[in-house]
């Protein structure tokens, strides 16, 4: 949550900060603001999105060569003006801006009013600024120094950059906790949350680590540990294309996203499954793999829609692998007291890799003892850092807030992965194994087909853009798929949805069934097909109105649905990746009906940093 930004060198830091808050907005959107150095320090802040800011400014004023950049998800005090970042010291002679939770701002604040500091927000962020600004006084030390002294005194996560007015040609920034990534030019360095505001720039990156402090000073780089010993940059490049990043003639990111899905389920399967040469090869797990006869136990973990593709793993695993598997909400399983055995391997799904729940149940599990392995879309990200081997989803940027691609790949990776548990232990056949990997072979081209109903889908939504509830039912596979496709409903169109397992139904929801409840069930031919019925037939018996997701050429339930979606069919562990699709349209739509804003919801953020 919320995005930071900093650069110097030699163009305007200006316009490259500007771009760079908008490519970060999906982090958070609650206000924006710089601070740019031409002899003054000066703070230009406002509340909402950053197009508000800048428009605010006149860019005359605006001329300088180094500065830092904030777009703020609020957490310590409310979304305004002096709430947003960047933030001044008390004598104004230092600016911040950070992304995290300082825990125990509360007691370093009074510590710091006692000594006569007077603040002018609420947020924990002022208190760090102020903080560093006392050390260093007092014991007229350096900038960097001074801040490598208030980490130690500060609890919590942060990513930081700070701006001092006597220093033209410095950026100093800290992590702990919180991404930060720092762009290599040539005479020029940029500094960000991820690194989809340094791309266009440059391809030559180091990711921070916890505890380093990087000191970018008259166009030399230098990290420092917390210790202040001397770490060596590794500089990465990056291989991120900047269309991936654009919306590519589509009018929102949400519905580039959900198109690109052919592209990026087949990027995931690229050389790592060949059908006709019955291969599945995942070389990040190779290691692991020739070890699957001592996993007892699988628990999965994650938040949002990855909790979601780890309910469609669970099915799956079990099915093939007929190892037990667990899944569990990534923040319920850290504030527990987990049983974790020898002979466990966690699987951590993350799009982002940088969910503060799920980082956290993943160092719970591993100071355990736990095999980890990462699920992640963001290459370098701390949780694809922090476990032992994993698999990338490689489905390229997500910027869109409600995450699409990112689950039909992670399905993907995830069934990737049972399959070659599966294949090494011998729980599968040979031919189902081989038809397994021709499944998933065909899934881009059948989610192309999907995608060809889009119009159909967009008139559906017109039907019922008005609604006030709505209820997602499926039974098997497709109960994760039903909990998904309420998810991306309630997050973008503001709409109560609710996900159910249809069976479960009568248990309750039933009673919340009249003609004004739209239900969408996922109804395709698999083993639950016949009880998916008569779960319709109550609904339709109570004047509810249906939308099925049925498999093609279903005649059943198109004489009893007010409205059919027709699929691809496929092997019913394969099918959520498919059905997932309409329900992603369908949402979709009915936000843009509703004029909502699509890639930034309200209240929402794309990467959750904070607890
Ligand atoms: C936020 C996003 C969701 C996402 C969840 C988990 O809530 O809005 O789209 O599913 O975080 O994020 P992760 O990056 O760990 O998959």
């Amino acid at each position: 949550m919320c995005g930071i930004v900093g650069y110097v060198g030699f163009r305007q830091a200006y316009p490259i900060i500007i771009k760079g808050l908008k490519r970060l907005e999906y982090r958070g959107y609650d206000s924006a603001g710089i601070a740019l150095l031409n002899g003054s320090l000066n703070v230009y802040k406002k509340k909402g999105k950053v197009s508000e800011l800048e428009d605010s400014l006149t860019e005359t004023d605006l001329q300088s060569t180094i500065g830092i950049g904030h777009t703020r998800w609020a957490t310590h005090g409310e979304p305004n003006d002096a709430n947003a970042h960047p933030h001044y010291s008390a004598s104004e002679d230092l600016a911040i801006i950070h992304n995290g939770i300082i825990e125990n701002y509360g007691s370093l604040k009074e510590e710091l009013i006692r000594k006569g500091h007077i603040f002018q927000s609420d947020t924990d962020s002022e208190v760090f600024i102020h903080l560093i600004e006392d050390i260093k006084l007092n014991l007229a030390c350096s900038l960097e120094e001074s801040v490598r002294i208030a980490m130690s005194q500060v609890v919590g996560a942060y990513a930081i950059v700070v701006l001092e007015k006597s220093s033209p040609n410095q950026l100093i920034a800290a992590r702990k906790g919180s991404p930060l990534v720092v762009g290599v030019g040539k005479g020029e360095f940029f500094l960000a949350s991820d690194a989809t505001p340094i791309i266009e720039y440059t391809n030559e990156v180091i990711y921070i680590n916890d505890f380093d402090i990087v000191t970018i000073r008259n166009g030399e780089l230098s990290i420092l540990n917390i210790d202040a010993k001397p770490q060596v940059p590794y500089i990465q490049t990056l291989e991120m294309e900047l269309e991936s990043i654009e919306k590519g003639g589509f009018e929102h990111f949400m519905l580039k996203e959900i198109f690109e899905q052919p592209r990026s389920v087949l990027d995931c399967l690229r050389g790592r499954v060949s059908a006709d040469k019955g291969h599945l090869i995942l070389g990040g797990l190779r290691e692991y793999l020739n070890r699957v006869n001592n996993i007892d136990r699988i628990i999965i973990l994650g938040c949002g829609t990855s909790w979601h593709a780890g309910l469609v793993a669970e099915y799956v695993m079990e099915e093939f692998t007929r190892i037990p598997v667990e899944v569990e909400y990534a923040s319920e399983f850290r504030y527990r007291n987990p049983i974790i055995r020898e002979g466990d391997v966690v699987i951590v799904i993350s799009q982002s890799g940088e969910t503060a729940d799920s980082l956290a149940a993943l160092e719970l599990a591993r100071s355990k003892g736990a095999i980890i392995f990462g699920v992640c879309n963001v290459v370098g990200s701390s949780i694809a850092r922090a476990t032992h081997a994993g698999a990338y989803t490689h489905a390229g940027p997500e910027i869109g807030v409600a995450s699409t691609k990112a689950f039909t790949a992670q399905v993907t990776v995830l069934t990737m992965i049972a399959l070659a548990i599966a294949n090494k232990k011998g729980s599968i056949s040979e031919a189902t194994f081989r038809s397994m990997l021709y499944e998933l072979e065909a899934v881009p081209s059948k989610i192309e087909k999907c995608l060809a109903l889009n119009d159909s889908i967009k008139e559906l939504a017109a039907e019922f853009k008005d609604a006030h509830n709505f209820l997602y039912l499926g039974r098997g596979y497709n109960f994760p798929v039903a909990l998904e496709g309420a998810l991306k409903l309630k997050e973008i169109s503001y709409i109560h949805a609710e996900g159910y397992p249809a069976a479960e139904m009568k248990h309750g929801p039933i009673a919340l069934i009249d003609e004004a409840m739209p239900v969408v069930f996922i109804a395709t031919h698999d083993s639950s097909y016949e009880k998916v019925i008569s779960n319709i037939q109550e609904v339709k018996a109570r004047k509810g109105r249906v939308i099925a997701v049925v498999s093609e050429g279903d005649t059943k339930i198109k004489t009893m649905a007010d409205y059919t979606i027709e699929i691809p069919t496929a092997h019913e562990a394969i099918i959520p990746l498919i059905a997932v699709v309409p329900l992603q349209l369908l949402s979709y739509h009915i936000a843009v009906m509703r004029g909502c804003h699509v890639d930034q919801p309200r209240n929402l953020a794309k990467s959750v940093t904070v607890e």
